[in-house]
């Protein structure tokens, strides 16, 4: 197979050190490397330990043309088959986000057409910082896949999220990019996940939530990147990491999902909505702590927006797959969910069943299509299960196209 070709570009964070790591691993791994660098990064490591890792020249002077047949960025631009910003500081994400172009980096990148990666690195507060939020978002609906920076220990003495991620997690990424087609079906395909619980609030301490641990939602978004999908993953509040490589956008209630979900599926190509969302909220949601009373408290509760039924009512291209956990004539009200909410598979379970819960590692689940066939799963682990509902969306997703065709 020829070598594919990867353009690192490297901007200025004490991560640096990391992707001269990750240049030789990619190196290694038999991908072409070029490298490019900000004028920052060059503080902390210089373009001689890039060069040699890589054995190629290493790019930071838009102006210094070595090659007076070619512009060199543009070269760069159109040489590269995967583009990774590794590390990505706060800076560079928000000039990308801005169409800024004021060093080689953002310019070439404004001249890309390949997949672009980034892999932030940078203070756990300046990752939550709103500004950094909104250009990450940005960076999303221009089609940019982030991997998600890792949690432990970091340069300025504090613990949280904020690392690169490992160099190693990086190239296996890169690998299944770029030398396993084969085995992707869902290459090119973008899929939306929702996974874990819902909090509704009550007060500013108390809130209703449920017992679902995102385990199988996670377990999608897992298998549909190794499957070649590009991944986007709103999740409730859940104790698991999400899989590196995956678009995480975290939100707490009913409404916060709806806004994030309504606010991508457009550009999806699969929504899976497996996140158990809360169907009431309270009513009123009190800004002091509700302090106790003598004798019964009743609270009022209010319906949450059907998040599965409102896509199923807008939907357009997409295949939409819920989820029904239920206790009793599972078949049922799978099949009359399948109608209320037009999604095209219901994957249902009878949460009463042993192995079928919510917080275990594994689920027995039955997949219904529309046409009222079904596919019957043993006791599987999650992953499985993952990979079987991944299958049949795929061969729906190829059952329409050649109905396409026939037409
Ligand atoms: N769902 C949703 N928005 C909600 C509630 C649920 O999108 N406000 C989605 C879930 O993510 C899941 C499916 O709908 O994919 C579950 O169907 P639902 O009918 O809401 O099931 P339950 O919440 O269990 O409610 P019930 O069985 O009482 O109808």
């Amino acid at each position: 197979m020829d070598k594919k070709n990867i353009l690192l570009c490297v901007t200025g964070g004490i991560a640096v050190y990391k992707a001269a790591a990750l240049t030789s691993k990619l190196s290694q791994a038999n991908f072409n490397v070029k490298v490019m660098m900000t004028a920052s990064a060059m503080e902390f490591v210089t373009p001689l330990t890039f060069q040699a890792m890589s054995r190629n020249d290493v790019y930071f002077d838009t102006f210094d043309e070595k090659d007076s047949a070619k512009i060199a960025h543009i070269d760069l631009a159109d040489w590269a088959d995967l583009i990774i910003v590794a590390p990505a500081t706060a800076n560079t994400i928000g000039k990308l986000a801005n169409g800024i172009a004021d060093d080689m980096v953002t310019t070439t990148l404004l001249a890309a057409t390949a997949p672009v990666w980034i892999a932030p690195a940078m203070n756990v507060h300046m990752y939550d910082h709103p500004a950094v939020k909104k250009n990450i978002e940005t960076l999303h609906t221009f089609g940019h896949r982030f991997i998600e920076p890792s949690e432990g220990f970091l340069a300025c003495g504090y613990i949280g999220k904020g690392r690169l991620e490992e160099p190693e997690k990086i190239v296996n990424l890169v690998q299944d990019k770029l030398t396993k087609p084969s085995k992707q079906p869902l290459q090119n395909k973008k899929v939306l996940i929702t996974a874990g619980p819902t909090r509704e609030h009550v007060d500013p301490i108390r809130f209703f939530t449920n017992h679902s641990s995102g385990k199988m939602g996670y377990a999608i978004a897992a298998k549909a990147l190794e499957l070649g999908a590009e991944v986007t993953l709103v999740s409730g509040p859940v104790t698991i990491p999400a899989p590196a490589g995956v678009n995480v956008i975290q939100i707490e209630t009913a409404e916060e999902m709806k806004i994030a979900v309504m606010q991508h599926y457009r550009e999806m190509d699969i929504i899976i909505k497996s996140a158990a969302v809360a169907d009431y909220r309270p009513a009123v949601h009190h800004s002091e702590k509700i302090k106790k009373k003598d004798g019964a408290m009743v609270m009022e509760f209010e319906r949450t927006a059907d998040i599965l039924k409102t896509l199923g009512q807008e939907k357009e291209h997409q295949i939409l797959v819920g989820f029904a956990a239920e206790t009793q004539d599972v078949e049922y009200y799978a099949m009359k969910k399948l109608q209320d909410k037009n999604a095209d598979i219901i994957v249902a379970n009878n949460v009463k069943q042993e192995g079928a819960g919510f917080s275990g590692d594994t689920n027995i689940v039955t997949i219904y299509h529309r046409d009222g066939s079904k596919k019957e799963l043993p006791l599987l682990s999650k992953e499985k299960v993952a990979e079987a509902l991944l299958l049949e969306v795929d061969k729906l997703i190829k059952q329409k196209v050649q109905g396409q065709d026939l037409l």
